[in-house]
């Protein structure tokens, strides 16, 4: 089996720890233990109680009960036995993937988007068409081009809500068009949904509440902080559940005690996590569209309330990856440039880190871009 190298990550891994101002990142700046540990008010006290007294074992093999059911109050329809434990969203779409995709398939991609939802189906042996974004409209997609490219053997239509790296939402309108298409042809719809857009969360629509046959992935990593826990999710229809059941016996077991515990403990106090980080996110963004509007080598189709955006520079295309990597190198700031999504003359841009890390890495990113020879003059 061939794969692609996966463009942003080794990027990342790569250059994120030489970063002074990384302003690369799409979660929204990750929580300590000890700032998790004090949202229930009791320090960590009863967690940490718990926690000594636990057995590391195997605990539950597809997430604890509590996990389940804290996970399946983000939908409308998807009862706790539907929900699935993975390894972060990326063991969630690895699963729903390795699953369901088979050679001769058809699969079509949101492009470009997480690269996992093109390059792991093509791997599996399946034809990928891309559903282009288009910065011409604001970053969507258009309807009428997945009608061209819909066919009788498209098995999934994989799709990443908001998007990676634009931060564009899908909304209801089109996401019912998008169903009513896959029903035709009696097609899966995956839908990555880590970024929620914290201005009016309650607007975004969860495929596994529109579709039988769609397919909601999830984590712990972006809109609720703590990537490090490695903990994300599947919510699907009662018959998807169980084919993926059969796979994640092979692929990963569980996800682990202690990431369970954390996992539920986080979920329950979802309400003071959204609240935290809406915070950041709204104050944040702002920070952002002032730097947009007094910076005049950059314009932005600016993200919906979620932790990641896309910026376009005055700079040679050609020479995207090589302005980022003297960037790094001589003002210690970190981007993921464009080319890595497949769209040189842009980059992704993480607004959600600290405000001083913010501030500091776009006025330095300023400099670089007024000073750098492969700015366009
Ligand atoms: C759209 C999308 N899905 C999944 C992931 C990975 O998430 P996790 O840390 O939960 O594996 C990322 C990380 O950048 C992402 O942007």
């Amino acid at each position: 089996m061939k794969i692609a190298g996966f463009g942003v990550e080794e990027w990342l891994n790569t250059w994120e720890k030489s970063a002074t101002y990384d302003i690369s990142q799409s979660t929204i700046s990750s929580m300590t233990m000890s700032e998790l540990l004090s949202l229930d008010g009791v320090d960590g006290q009863t967690f940490y109680a718990a926690l000594n007294k636990q057995k590391m074992n195997y605990g539950w093999i597809e997430g604890s009960p509590e996990f389940k059911s804290e996970a399946a109050k983000l939908y409308q329809h998807v009862p706790a036995e539907n929900i699935l434990q993975t390894n972060g969203a990326t063991g969630a779409n690895h699963l729903a993937l390795y699953s369901l995709i088979e050679p001769g398939d058809n699969v079509i991609a949101e492009y470009p988007s997480y690269q996992q939802l093109y390059d792991i189906p093509k791997s599996l042996g399946a034809t990928v068409d891309y559903w282009h974004i288009h910065e011409s409209d604001d970053w969507n997609p258009d309807i009428e081009e997945l009608k061209q490219l819909i066919k009788p053997n498209t098995k999934m239509i994989c799709l990443n809500n908001a998007n990676n790296p634009t931060g564009t939402i899908l909304d209801r309108a089109l996401l019912e068009q998008i169903v009513e298409l896959a029903k035709t042809v009696d097609a899966y719809v995956l839908v990555d949904e880590v970024y929620l857009p914290l201005d009016k969360p309650e607007d975004f629509v969860s495929i596994a509440d529109l579709y039988d046959k769609g397919i909601a992935t999830n984590s712990l990593s972006k809109t609720y902080s703590v990537p490090g826990i490695r903990l994300g999710w599947t919510a699907s229809n009662h018959e998807v559940a169980d084919i993926f059941r059969k796979y994640r016996d092979y692929t990963m077991i569980c996800a682990g005690v202690f990431n369970d515990m954390l996992g539920t403990y986080v979920l329950k106090n979802r309400d003071k996590v959204l609240a935290r980080n809406r915070k950041i996110v709204l104050n944040n963004l702002q920070i952002l569209k002032d730097w947009v509007a007094s910076e005049p080598k950059v314009s932005m189709i600016f993200p919906r309330a979620v932790s990641t955006s896309f910026v376009k520079l005055d700079i040679d295309p050609d020479q995207t990856e090589q302005f980022f990597i003297d960037l790094l190198k001589e003002k210690g700031v970190l981007l993921v440039p464009g080319n890595r999504f497949d769209m040189p003359g842009h980059a992704r841009l993480g607004y959600c880190t600290d405000e001083a890390t913010l501030r500091e890495g776009l006025k330095r990113l300023s400099e670089f871009l007024h000073e750098s020879k492969y700015t366009n003059k």
